[in-house]
């Protein structure tokens, strides 16, 4: 196949490790068709799907059942996450003999009302993981620590406006990242931090780093693009966990993305229908919303206004995820051959996202309405077209395949900071 690319340029596909494509379980949210259509859409060729899906994947039936589902539908390629939680942890072997590409551990409130296990739970989960060098994802908000606070500013009246969610403490991040490093720190276990949302988390990821333990993290367009005036302008559309902040956190994600505190960008795609985005009742409504599909574009748009190089986000969207969690070079950089995932963007391209264009099934964000200067125009997996020109190839449903065969992770390093830890370990390993 001779493809014309003057003018365009080549890419390795983007690996989005965090988006929700509700598939079982909420077919008029997403399904694991238009979720993968979306991100071939959106130049990205692998993706790493969440488990608060219904079932909750949390044992070795949910996941097989989940991968018939993914593996009959995906047009790109797809890791699948299981929960760890009080009641998956002795399921750890059969989820990972049943192909997990990782763990997911709640430490707050999410959609689908996981349970978020105790501090000794996850410090028996960390154990339990450590030794198999499968990385834990952390949804890191503690957000109990705010019931009392909050229960006093409902008892007395003073309900927080909306824009107020932007100024909502940090601090349920903050405590909840440094206290993963501490029992990642005891256990060895690699953690990475999902949606870092605020300037003050990055001080204990930085720190934890710095003390060598195995953290990586991430941050999505929302947080980097979006700040607390989206809230009158989008009401409940622009509600997520975590939400939205206030504009003075941008640049100092954005610091952390150039100095390698914060490893990539991923999207927390968490699709909601129209009808449950535009609740009344902005306290009701689901949060989350679509991106799998804007990520490139908008990011690229940053890139082409000289924010950042075209290196430094092929390191965010690629590089970093594909190396961090044992693809790379499988993926996540431009090989040459059959088998690349390829996208071949035009970073000339002036257009504005509309809702009501966008692949997923869920036509409803905070994107809608926003410039862009860069579209991709061909998506290519393990050298097989799944978007050409701007059109989805149909043929290419279900080629999509799970890359937990390819993972290539090695043991991670034993726990080292305390020799009562360290002796216990030993003992399970024996
Ligand atoms: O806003 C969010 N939506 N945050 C989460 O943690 C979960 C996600 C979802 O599944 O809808
Ligand atoms: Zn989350
Ligand atoms: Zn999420």
């Amino acid at each position: 196949q001779i493809l014309d690319a003057t003018g365009l340029h080549i890419l390795p596909g983007a690996i989005d490790v965090h988006v929700h494509f509700r598939d079982p379980g909420y077919p008029q949210k997403e399904d694991f068709a238009s979720g993968t259509a979306a991100a071939a859409f959106g130049g990205v060729t692998t993706v790493f799907d969440m488990p608060n899906t219904l079932p909750t994947i949390n044992n070795a039936e949910a996941l097989a059942d989940k991968h018939k589902i993914a593996s009959a539908k995906a047009y790109v390629d797809y890791g699948l996450y299981a929960v760890l939680g009080e009641d998956s942890i002795e399921h750890v072997d059969a989820l990972i003999d049943g192909g997990v590409i990782g763990f997911k551990l709640y430490m707050g409130n999410t959609f689908g009302r996981i349970p978020s296990p105790t501090t000794g739970a996850m410090l028996e989960a960390f154990e339990v993981v450590s030794p198999t060098g499968k990385r834990i994802s952390l949804h890191a908000e503690t957000n109990s620590i705010m019931e009392r606070r909050e229960a006093r500013l409902r008892a007395s009246g003073r309900i927080e406006p909306i824009a107020h969610l932007a100024a909502r403490p940090a601090v349920v991040a903050v405590e909840a990242v440094a206290r993963a490093a501490i029992l990642a720190e005891w256990t060895g276990a690699r953690i990475h931090v999902l949606h870092i949302s605020s300037a003050a988390e990055l001080q204990p990821l930085a720190e934890a780093k710095a003390r060598g333990v195995d953290i990586t993290g991430e941050t999505c367009p929302q947080y980097l693009l979006l700040d607390e005036t989206d809230y009158d302008k989008f009401r409940g559309v622009v509600r997520v966990n975590p939400p939205v902040r206030e504009k003075a956190n941008q640049q100092p994600l954005w610091n952390a993305l150039m100095d390698g505190t914060v490893d990539m960008i991923a999207t927390d795609h968490a699709p909601h229908a129209p009808d449950e985005k535009t609740r009344p009742d902005i306290w009701t409504v689901d949060c989350g919303f679509p991106g799998v599909e804007t990520q490139m574009p908008l990011m690229l748009t940053e890139i082409n206004k000289g924010r950042a190089t075209i290196n430094d986000y092929v390191r965010w969207s690629a590089e970093s995820p594909a190396k961090i969690w044992g693809l790379y070079p499988r993926k996540g950089t431009l090989t040459v051959g059959s088998d690349a995932d390829i996208v071949i963007v035009d970073l000339k391209r002036e257009w504005t996202v509309d809702d009501a264009m966008i692949q997923s099934r869920a036509k409803i964000s905070p994107w809608h309405g926003r410039k862009a200067s860069a579209l991709p125009i061909h998506t290519i997996v393990r050298g097989r077209f799944v978007m050409k020109n701007r059109i989805l190839q149909e043929k290419a449903r279900g080629t999509g395949q799970s890359v937990h065969a390819i993972q290539q992770m090695p043991p991670a390093m034993p726990a080292n900071t305390d020799s009562t830890m360290a002796a216990i370990t030993s003992v399970q390993k024996a």
